[in-house]
């Protein structure tokens, strides 16, 4: 299945023949027709490591690359073949072709002085979180608003590979009725890769957890509300907290987890997965790149009935670079009008913030002390 210059195979094995075959085939993330050029805004890690590769394979055209640093943006540039590279943006907006999109993948701190100086009624993909605070987001969100922006947050993992395959399964009905969500993350993550980290007050949750509950949200919509405890890392003594337990209340019949510890050095028990139960069946999706951040590893999928054993699925790709086709493809289609909606719109990912604020004044509030009376 071809979607213009894109080649869908680069997400399924196509070759795959069983009850699974045509629900992988159609696992594909919302594309363009005709990509649109792309503007980026911030050449640091995340811009090497994930966006570059994934547009790469995609045939999205790169048109400039813009980085406070510019000794950075060049070298960048150079690596991936972009015509151009600039320390400013009002340079990069002056001459970038007229249906730019913007990408802006900035610390969340820059949002809001790098927004005001885009065009009114442009395009633009931001680097998650959505801002550092709710109250941030809040001025994100009216920010946008006021200047027409078509605005998305980079918030890819539901287009992972393995996950829009899930996704696609339990909606064909194979799992049943889904009362069981957990995520486990119980890895090693070198957490100095960002020294714009080193004095985050909100670290865990606004960071990482953030993606896993941006999926769960994607499965089941808001939860009625949030508990959580967020822990500091004594071995991380100087960084805010980096161990995480939440659970989202979707009432009686469902239980919905995340429970992330970044600071577990010992290997053969890391674990990084996602992991569904129904009525009928149950999922285990992989999540490689945690395992050996950022190099990866693969990112798989497992099947299982009741009582039966766990049958891999042929997914292909991974979380970085490939779901970061799926982020910006689904910018890119709806405004190109090849989809009617847009999934990561800010206006969605606002409750996506608003699940984080709730998990940390939660964490903050504590449970119910015991009664010694
Ligand atoms: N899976 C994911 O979605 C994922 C993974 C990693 C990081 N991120 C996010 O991406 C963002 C960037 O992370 P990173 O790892 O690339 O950080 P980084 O520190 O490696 O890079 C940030 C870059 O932004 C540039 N910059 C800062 N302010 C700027 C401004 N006003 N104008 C132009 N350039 C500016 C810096 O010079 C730097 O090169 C963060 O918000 C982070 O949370 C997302």
């Amino acid at each position: 299945m071809g979607y213009g210059s894109i080649d869908a195979s680069i997400f399924m094995n196509m070759d795959f023949e069983d009850r699974f075959g045509h629900l992988l085939q159609d696992a594909i993330p919302p594309l363009p027709k005709a990509a649109c050029p792309i503007v980026i805004i911030g050449a640091g890690g995340i811009v090497h490591a994930a966006h570059l590769p994934a547009y790469q394979q995609a045939g999205f055209p790169v048109a400039a690359l813009v980085d406070a640093n510019l000794e950075k943006a060049s070298a960048l540039a150079k690596e991936f073949s972009i015509p151009w590279a600039t320390a400013s943006i009002e340079e990069a907006i002056k001459k970038a072709p007229k249906d730019s999109i913007f990408d802006v993948a900035v610390p969340a701190g820059a949002i809001l002085s790098v927004l005001p100086l885009l065009p009114d009624g442009a395009a633009v993909l931001i680097q998650k979180p959505m801002g550092n605070t709710l109250e941030e987001a809040e001025q994100i969100l009216a920010l946008c608003k006021e200047k027409g922006l078509t605005a998305a947050v980079n918030f890819q993992l539901r287009y992972a590979p393995n996950m829009l395959a899930a996704k696609k399964i339990a909606d064909a009905g194979l799992l049943g009725d889904v009362h069981d969500m957990e995520i486990v993350i119980r890895v090693y993550t070198p957490w100095d890769l960002w020294t714009f980290l080193a004095t985050a007050p909100r670290l865990e949750i606004l960071y990482h957890s953030i993606h896993y509950i941006d999926l769960v949200r994607s499965w089941f919509g808001n939860p009625k509300s949030v508990q959580a405890k967020t822990v500091r890392n004594p071995q991380t003594a100087s960084l805010s907290a980096t161990k995480s337990l939440i659970t989202l209340d979707y009432g009686e019949w469902k239980r919905v987890s995340i429970a992330t510890n970044h600071g577990h050095k010992y290997e053969g028990s890391q674990l990084s997965y996602a992991q569904w139960e129904g009525s009928k069946g149950a999922l285990h999706a992989v999540m490689g790149v945690n395992l050996d951040y950022p190099k990866g590893r693969q990112d798989t999928l497992s099947f299982a009935e009741p009582g039966g054993a766990w049958q891999t699925l042929p997914t292909r790709g991974n979380w970085f670079p490939q779901a970061f086709i799926g982020s910006m493809g689904s910018l890119q289609a709806f405004v190109t009008g090849d989809a009617t909606n847009l999934p990561t719109s800010v206006e969605d990912a606002i409750d996506t913030m608003r699940t984080v604020e709730a998990a940390y004044i939660a964490s903050e509030r504590g449970g119910v002390p015991l009664n010694r009376e």
